[in-house]
Protein backbone atom coordinates (compact mmCIF):
# COMPACT_ATOMS: atom_id res chain seq x y z
CA UNK A 1 0.00 0.00 0.00
CA UNK A 2 1.02 3.29 -0.90
CA UNK A 3 1.66 6.07 2.33
CA UNK A 4 -0.73 8.05 0.57
CA UNK A 5 -3.90 5.54 0.46
CA UNK A 6 -2.77 4.40 4.13
CA UNK A 7 -3.12 8.06 5.50
CA UNK A 8 -6.59 7.94 3.60
CA UNK A 9 -7.15 5.35 5.51
CA UNK A 10 -6.84 6.21 8.66
CA UNK A 11 -8.15 9.77 8.03
CA UNK A 12 -11.36 7.89 7.27
CA UNK A 13 -11.20 5.66 10.70
CA UNK A 14 -10.61 8.56 12.60
CA UNK A 15 -13.21 10.61 11.56
CA UNK A 16 -15.74 7.67 11.81
CA UNK A 17 -14.53 7.20 14.98
CA UNK A 18 -14.77 10.85 16.73
CA UNK A 19 -18.53 10.48 14.96
CA UNK A 20 -19.02 7.66 16.34
CA UNK A 21 -18.49 9.21 19.65
CA UNK A 22 -20.29 11.87 18.93
CA UNK A 23 -23.60 9.81 18.17
CA UNK A 24 -23.37 7.71 21.83
CA UNK A 25 -22.94 11.46 23.27
CA UNK A 26 -25.66 12.26 22.11
CA UNK A 27 -27.44 9.63 22.83
CA UNK A 28 -26.18 9.81 26.13
CA UNK A 29 -27.63 13.69 26.22
CA UNK A 30 -31.20 12.20 25.18
CA UNK A 31 -31.41 10.30 27.80
CA UNK A 32 -30.72 12.45 30.18
CA UNK A 33 -33.88 14.65 29.24
CA UNK A 34 -35.95 11.87 28.54
CA UNK A 35 -35.14 11.07 32.42
CA UNK A 36 -35.82 14.48 33.36
CA UNK A 37 -38.86 14.88 31.73
CA UNK A 38 -39.65 12.19 33.71
CA UNK A 39 -38.14 13.42 36.56
CA UNK A 40 -40.38 16.89 36.50
CA UNK A 41 -43.53 15.48 35.19
CA UNK A 42 -43.88 12.54 38.09
CA UNK A 43 -42.41 15.27 40.48
CA UNK A 44 -39.81 13.56 41.77
CA UNK A 45 -37.10 16.34 41.44
CA UNK A 46 -39.29 18.48 43.88
CA UNK A 47 -39.96 15.60 46.13
CA UNK A 48 -36.17 15.22 46.75
CA UNK A 49 -36.39 18.44 48.53
CA UNK A 50 -33.16 20.43 49.26
CA UNK A 51 -30.32 18.14 49.70
CA UNK A 52 -32.28 16.00 51.92
CA UNK A 53 -31.19 11.79 51.22
CA UNK A 54 -33.93 9.42 50.17
CA UNK A 55 -34.20 5.87 49.70
CA UNK A 56 -36.44 4.46 46.31
CA UNK A 57 -39.49 3.80 49.17
CA UNK A 58 -39.38 7.10 50.59
CA UNK A 59 -39.31 8.82 46.86
CA UNK A 60 -42.13 6.83 45.39
CA UNK A 61 -44.48 7.30 48.60
CA UNK A 62 -44.27 10.75 48.45
CA UNK A 63 -44.90 10.89 44.92
CA UNK A 64 -47.34 8.06 44.48
CA UNK A 65 -45.42 6.09 42.20
CA UNK A 66 -44.21 2.44 42.31
CA UNK A 67 -40.87 1.39 43.80
CA UNK A 68 -39.71 -0.39 41.46
CA UNK A 69 -39.81 2.33 38.79
CA UNK A 70 -38.15 4.81 41.24
CA UNK A 71 -35.37 3.08 42.06
CA UNK A 72 -34.42 2.42 38.63
CA UNK A 73 -35.10 6.19 38.31
CA UNK A 74 -32.52 6.76 40.61
CA UNK A 75 -29.97 4.77 39.58
CA UNK A 76 -30.54 5.97 36.16
CA UNK A 77 -29.93 9.72 37.34
CA UNK A 78 -26.68 8.82 39.61
CA UNK A 79 -25.12 6.99 36.50
CA UNK A 80 -26.20 10.05 34.82
CA UNK A 81 -24.60 12.34 37.09
CA UNK A 82 -27.64 14.58 37.71
CA UNK A 83 -28.09 13.24 41.75
CA UNK A 84 -25.48 12.16 43.67
CA UNK A 85 -25.61 8.98 46.08
CA UNK A 86 -24.45 8.42 49.87
CA UNK A 87 -22.82 5.25 49.78
CA UNK A 88 -23.13 3.17 46.36
CA UNK A 89 -22.31 -0.26 48.39
CA UNK A 90 -25.46 0.00 50.81
CA UNK A 91 -28.23 -2.36 49.55
CA UNK A 92 -30.29 -1.53 47.03
CA UNK A 93 -33.48 -0.74 48.80
CA UNK A 94 -31.48 1.36 51.39
CA UNK A 95 -29.57 3.74 49.15
CA UNK A 96 -30.08 7.21 49.45
CA UNK A 97 -29.92 9.67 46.80
CA UNK A 98 -29.62 13.48 46.64
CA UNK A 99 -29.86 16.36 44.04
CA UNK A 100 -27.44 18.45 44.68
CA UNK A 101 -28.09 22.04 45.53
CA UNK A 102 -26.41 23.72 41.46
CA UNK A 103 -28.72 20.83 39.66
CA UNK A 104 -32.12 21.69 42.40
CA UNK A 105 -31.80 25.45 40.69
CA UNK A 106 -32.08 24.11 37.45
CA UNK A 107 -34.21 21.24 37.95
CA UNK A 108 -36.35 22.16 40.69
CA UNK A 109 -36.87 25.39 40.90
CA UNK A 110 -39.55 27.07 39.08
CA UNK A 111 -39.30 30.59 39.77
CA UNK A 112 -35.24 30.41 39.02
CA UNK A 113 -34.47 32.88 35.56
CA UNK A 114 -32.03 29.05 35.24
CA UNK A 115 -34.95 26.56 35.50
CA UNK A 116 -34.64 24.67 32.54
CA UNK A 117 -37.21 21.45 33.28
CA UNK A 118 -39.13 22.74 30.78
CA UNK A 119 -36.54 22.01 28.23
CA UNK A 120 -37.09 18.63 28.21
CA UNK A 121 -40.89 18.59 28.49
CA UNK A 122 -40.66 20.85 25.21
CA UNK A 123 -38.22 18.09 23.29
CA UNK A 124 -40.85 15.36 24.13
CA UNK A 125 -43.60 17.28 22.60
CA UNK A 126 -41.90 18.22 19.44
CA UNK A 127 -41.80 14.54 18.43
CA UNK A 128 -44.97 13.86 20.17
CA UNK A 129 -46.28 13.64 16.18
CA UNK A 130 -43.37 12.24 14.52
CA UNK A 131 -45.16 9.83 11.66
CA UNK A 132 -47.43 13.00 11.05
CA UNK A 133 -44.06 15.29 10.50
CA UNK A 134 -42.56 12.09 8.45
CA UNK A 135 -45.49 12.64 6.41
CA UNK A 136 -45.19 15.87 5.66
CA UNK A 137 -41.67 15.78 5.18
CA UNK A 138 -42.98 13.13 1.96
CA UNK A 139 -45.99 15.17 0.74
CA UNK A 140 -45.17 18.68 1.60
CA UNK A 141 -47.89 19.26 3.55
CA UNK A 142 -47.70 20.58 7.07
CA UNK A 143 -48.35 19.39 10.98
CA UNK A 144 -50.62 21.63 12.71
CA UNK A 145 -49.76 23.58 16.10
CA UNK A 146 -52.32 21.56 17.97
CA UNK A 147 -50.98 17.90 17.06
CA UNK A 148 -48.08 18.82 18.71
CA UNK A 149 -50.24 18.32 22.35
CA UNK A 150 -49.76 19.70 25.62
CA UNK A 151 -45.78 19.02 26.50
CA UNK A 152 -45.24 21.40 23.37
CA UNK A 153 -47.12 24.10 24.58
CA UNK A 154 -46.37 23.88 28.33
CA UNK A 155 -42.76 23.12 27.20
CA UNK A 156 -42.35 26.67 25.18
CA UNK A 157 -44.50 28.21 27.90
CA UNK A 158 -41.95 27.08 30.54
CA UNK A 159 -39.13 27.76 28.54
CA UNK A 160 -40.32 31.78 28.30
CA UNK A 161 -42.34 32.03 31.28
CA UNK A 162 -39.14 33.69 33.76
CA UNK A 163 -38.04 35.98 31.06
CA UNK A 164 -41.22 37.41 30.74
CA UNK A 165 -42.39 37.79 34.17
CA UNK A 166 -38.78 39.22 35.74
CA UNK A 167 -37.06 40.42 32.21
CA UNK A 168 -39.45 41.43 29.63
CA UNK A 169 -40.61 44.49 31.98
CA UNK A 170 -37.70 44.63 34.30
CA UNK A 171 -34.90 45.07 31.90
CA UNK A 172 -36.05 44.61 27.87
CA UNK A 173 -38.86 47.05 27.35
CA UNK A 174 -37.14 49.66 29.90
CA UNK A 175 -34.40 49.84 27.74
CA UNK A 176 -36.82 51.52 24.57
CA UNK A 177 -36.96 54.69 26.58
CA UNK A 178 -40.19 56.36 24.60
CA UNK A 179 -42.45 52.69 24.95
CA UNK A 180 -41.28 52.84 28.42
CA UNK A 181 -42.18 56.26 29.53
CA UNK A 182 -45.89 55.40 27.74
CA UNK A 183 -46.36 51.94 29.19
CA UNK A 184 -46.29 53.98 33.14
CA UNK A 185 -48.00 57.05 31.61
CA UNK A 186 -51.92 58.12 31.45
CA UNK A 187 -54.56 57.30 30.11
CA UNK A 188 -53.32 53.95 30.42
CA UNK A 189 -51.72 52.19 27.64
CA UNK A 190 -53.00 49.63 25.72
CA UNK A 191 -50.88 46.82 24.84
CA UNK A 192 -51.82 44.00 22.15
CA UNK A 193 -49.71 40.55 22.57
CA UNK A 194 -50.14 38.74 19.26
CA UNK A 195 -49.25 35.00 19.24
CA UNK A 196 -48.79 35.24 23.14
CA UNK A 197 -49.90 31.21 24.12
CA UNK A 198 -50.44 31.01 27.54
CA UNK A 199 -49.97 34.73 28.25
CA UNK A 200 -46.93 34.97 30.51
CA UNK A 201 -46.13 37.75 28.45
CA UNK A 202 -49.36 39.52 28.32
CA UNK A 203 -49.35 38.76 32.51
CA UNK A 204 -44.99 39.84 32.99
CA UNK A 205 -46.13 43.21 31.15
CA UNK A 206 -48.96 43.98 33.36
CA UNK A 207 -47.44 42.97 36.00
CA UNK A 208 -44.53 45.35 35.66
CA UNK A 209 -46.63 47.94 33.96
CA UNK A 210 -49.55 48.49 36.88
CA UNK A 211 -51.72 50.53 34.58
CA UNK A 212 -51.30 48.75 31.23
CA UNK A 213 -54.21 46.60 29.58
CA UNK A 214 -53.26 43.75 27.42
CA UNK A 215 -55.03 41.88 24.78
CA UNK A 216 -53.39 38.48 24.14
CA UNK A 217 -54.13 36.84 20.41
CA UNK A 218 -52.91 33.38 19.64
CA UNK A 219 -54.37 30.82 17.09
CA UNK A 220 -54.44 28.04 19.61
CA UNK A 221 -57.72 27.76 21.39
CA UNK A 222 -55.89 25.68 24.50
CA UNK A 223 -53.33 28.34 25.03
CA UNK A 224 -56.08 30.79 25.49
CA UNK A 225 -58.25 28.71 28.02
CA UNK A 226 -54.83 28.22 30.03
CA UNK A 227 -53.59 32.30 29.40
CA UNK A 228 -57.13 32.80 31.10
CA UNK A 229 -56.13 30.47 34.03
CA UNK A 230 -53.18 32.25 35.24
CA UNK A 231 -54.81 35.51 34.38
CA UNK A 232 -57.18 34.42 37.18
CA UNK A 233 -54.54 33.06 39.36
CA UNK A 234 -52.83 36.44 39.33
CA UNK A 235 -55.90 38.40 39.72
CA UNK A 236 -55.47 40.98 36.46
CA UNK A 237 -58.55 39.45 34.76
CA UNK A 238 -59.76 43.02 35.32
CA UNK A 239 -56.50 44.42 32.61
CA UNK A 240 -56.13 41.41 30.28
CA UNK A 241 -58.29 39.84 28.38
CA UNK A 242 -57.42 36.55 26.02
CA UNK A 243 -58.62 36.12 22.15
CA UNK A 244 -58.79 32.79 20.34
CA UNK A 245 -57.85 35.07 17.16
CA UNK A 246 -55.82 34.65 14.46
CA UNK A 247 -53.52 37.25 14.11
CA UNK A 248 -54.01 38.02 10.26
CA UNK A 249 -57.49 39.34 11.16
CA UNK A 250 -58.19 41.66 13.64
CA UNK A 251 -58.94 44.79 11.42
CA UNK A 252 -61.47 46.01 13.76
CA UNK A 253 -59.42 46.88 16.71
CA UNK A 254 -57.39 49.06 14.08
CA UNK A 255 -55.07 52.26 15.83
CA UNK A 256 -55.98 51.06 19.30
CA UNK A 257 -52.76 50.53 21.01
CA UNK A 258 -49.90 52.19 22.24
CA UNK A 259 -47.49 48.71 21.93
CA UNK A 260 -48.27 45.71 20.26
CA UNK A 261 -45.95 42.70 20.74
CA UNK A 262 -44.76 39.54 18.61
CA UNK A 263 -42.85 37.38 21.03
CA UNK A 264 -40.87 34.14 19.06
CA UNK A 265 -44.26 33.88 17.07
CA UNK A 266 -43.11 35.43 13.46
CA UNK A 267 -40.86 32.72 12.62
CA UNK A 268 -44.02 30.69 13.18
CA UNK A 269 -46.64 32.01 11.00
CA UNK A 270 -47.42 30.67 7.65
CA UNK A 271 -48.97 34.33 6.90
CA UNK A 272 -46.33 36.62 8.12
CA UNK A 273 -46.81 39.60 6.37
CA UNK A 274 -50.40 39.75 6.70
CA UNK A 275 -49.47 39.31 10.46
CA UNK A 276 -47.36 41.90 10.48
CA UNK A 277 -49.78 43.96 7.96
CA UNK A 278 -52.11 44.00 11.21
CA UNK A 279 -49.49 44.91 13.72
CA UNK A 280 -48.87 47.93 11.84
CA UNK A 281 -52.62 48.88 11.87
CA UNK A 282 -53.46 47.53 15.40
CA UNK A 283 -50.47 50.70 16.29
CA UNK A 284 -51.70 53.29 13.60
CA UNK A 285 -49.68 56.38 13.85
CA UNK A 286 -48.49 56.80 16.94
CA UNK A 287 -47.89 52.75 18.82
CA UNK A 288 -44.57 51.08 18.95
CA UNK A 289 -44.28 47.44 17.21
CA UNK A 290 -41.87 45.26 18.97
CA UNK A 291 -40.80 41.77 17.39
CA UNK A 292 -38.75 39.45 19.54
CA UNK A 293 -37.45 36.43 17.91
CA UNK A 294 -34.37 34.02 17.74
CA UNK A 295 -30.89 35.46 17.75
CA UNK A 296 -29.61 33.56 14.60
CA UNK A 297 -26.52 34.39 12.42
CA UNK A 298 -27.10 36.85 9.52
CA UNK A 299 -26.67 34.10 6.93
CA UNK A 300 -26.24 30.46 6.42
CA UNK A 301 -23.00 29.42 7.64
CA UNK A 302 -21.66 25.73 7.92
CA UNK A 303 -20.91 26.39 12.06
CA UNK A 304 -24.29 28.26 12.70
CA UNK A 305 -23.90 30.93 15.34
CA UNK A 306 -24.04 29.75 19.14
CA UNK A 307 -27.62 29.17 19.01
CA UNK A 308 -28.35 27.69 15.67
CA UNK A 309 -27.55 24.06 16.45
CA UNK A 310 -30.43 24.70 18.88
CA UNK A 311 -32.98 26.85 16.32
CA UNK A 312 -32.89 24.10 13.77
CA UNK A 313 -33.62 21.87 15.65
CA UNK A 314 -36.39 22.50 16.87
CA UNK A 315 -37.23 23.87 12.93
CA UNK A 316 -36.81 20.64 11.47
CA UNK A 317 -39.79 19.46 14.25
CA UNK A 318 -41.84 21.50 14.93
CA UNK A 319 -41.43 25.19 13.79
CA UNK A 320 -41.13 24.81 10.19
CA UNK A 321 -43.79 22.05 9.51
CA UNK A 322 -46.16 24.27 11.69
CA UNK A 323 -45.36 27.20 9.26
CA UNK A 324 -46.14 24.82 6.67
CA UNK A 325 -49.85 23.73 8.51
CA UNK A 326 -51.24 27.77 9.20
CA UNK A 327 -51.41 29.17 5.72
CA UNK A 328 -51.54 28.20 2.01
CA UNK A 329 -49.08 29.25 0.43
CA UNK A 330 -47.32 29.40 4.03
CA UNK A 331 -44.11 31.61 3.91
CA UNK A 332 -42.24 28.51 5.52
CA UNK A 333 -39.97 30.41 7.70
CA UNK A 334 -38.63 27.61 10.29
CA UNK A 335 -37.21 28.62 13.23
CA UNK A 336 -33.87 30.12 12.06
CA UNK A 337 -35.45 33.53 10.74
CA UNK A 338 -32.75 35.99 9.82
CA UNK A 339 -32.52 39.52 10.57
CA UNK A 340 -33.14 39.99 6.45
CA UNK A 341 -35.72 37.77 6.34
CA UNK A 342 -37.80 39.86 9.09
CA UNK A 343 -36.94 42.80 7.15
CA UNK A 344 -38.41 41.37 3.90
CA UNK A 345 -41.38 40.56 5.82
CA UNK A 346 -41.96 44.16 7.03
CA UNK A 347 -41.13 46.09 3.95
CA UNK A 348 -44.23 44.14 2.24
CA UNK A 349 -46.01 44.52 5.44
CA UNK A 350 -45.72 48.59 4.77
CA UNK A 351 -42.90 49.54 7.20
CA UNK A 352 -40.03 51.04 5.99
CA UNK A 353 -37.59 49.99 8.53
CA UNK A 354 -36.36 47.09 11.11
CA UNK A 355 -34.05 48.49 13.74
CA UNK A 356 -32.40 45.95 16.36
CA UNK A 357 -32.55 46.95 18.92
CA UNK A 358 -29.86 47.29 21.59
CA UNK A 359 -31.17 44.20 24.28
CA UNK A 360 -28.72 41.54 25.35
CA UNK A 361 -30.29 38.58 25.26
CA UNK A 362 -28.33 34.92 24.83
CA UNK A 363 -31.13 33.55 22.93
CA UNK A 364 -33.61 36.25 21.38
CA UNK A 365 -32.82 39.61 19.33
CA UNK A 366 -35.49 42.61 19.93
CA UNK A 367 -36.85 44.25 17.02
CA UNK A 368 -38.66 47.62 16.44
CA UNK A 369 -40.46 47.99 12.85
CA UNK A 370 -40.97 51.71 12.02
C1 LIG B 1 -43.54 29.50 19.61
S1 LIG B 1 -45.12 29.89 20.21
C2 LIG B 1 -44.76 31.34 21.19
C3 LIG B 1 -45.78 31.59 22.25
C4 LIG B 1 -45.41 32.75 23.20
N1 LIG B 1 -45.38 34.01 22.53
C5 LIG B 1 -44.09 32.48 23.88
O1 LIG B 1 -43.13 33.19 23.62
O2 LIG B 1 -44.01 31.53 24.67
C6 LIG B 1 -45.93 30.58 18.80
C7 LIG B 1 -47.38 30.93 19.05
O3 LIG B 1 -47.90 31.59 17.89
C8 LIG B 1 -49.26 31.21 17.77
N2 LIG B 1 -49.72 31.52 16.40
C9 LIG B 1 -49.31 30.93 15.26
N3 LIG B 1 -49.98 31.47 14.22
C10 LIG B 1 -50.81 32.41 14.72
C11 LIG B 1 -51.76 33.31 14.14
N4 LIG B 1 -51.97 33.36 12.83
N5 LIG B 1 -52.44 34.12 14.96
C12 LIG B 1 -52.25 34.09 16.30
N6 LIG B 1 -51.36 33.27 16.89
C13 LIG B 1 -50.66 32.43 16.12
C14 LIG B 1 -49.23 29.74 18.12
O4 LIG B 1 -50.52 29.24 18.42
C15 LIG B 1 -48.26 29.72 19.29
O5 LIG B 1 -48.91 29.88 20.51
Amino acid sequence: MTNTLTAMIDQHAEQRDAFIERMLQSASGLFNLFSVYIGDRLGYYRALGAGEWVTSTELATRTQTHERYAREWLEQQTVAAILEVADEREDALWRRYRLPPGHREVLAEPESLNYLAPLAQIAVGAVYPIHALLDAYRNGGGVPYGDYGVDLREGQAGMNRNLFLYELGQQHLPAIADVHARLQSDPPARIADIGCGVGWSSIGMALAYPNVKVDGFDLDEPSIEEAWGYARQYGLTDRLTFHARDAGSLEVLNGRYDLVTAFECVHDLGNPVGVLRTMRRLAGDRGAVIVMDERVGDEFTAQGNEVEWMMYGWSILHCLPVGMAEHQPSAATGTVMRTDTLRGYAREAGFQDVEVLPIDNFFFRFYRLR
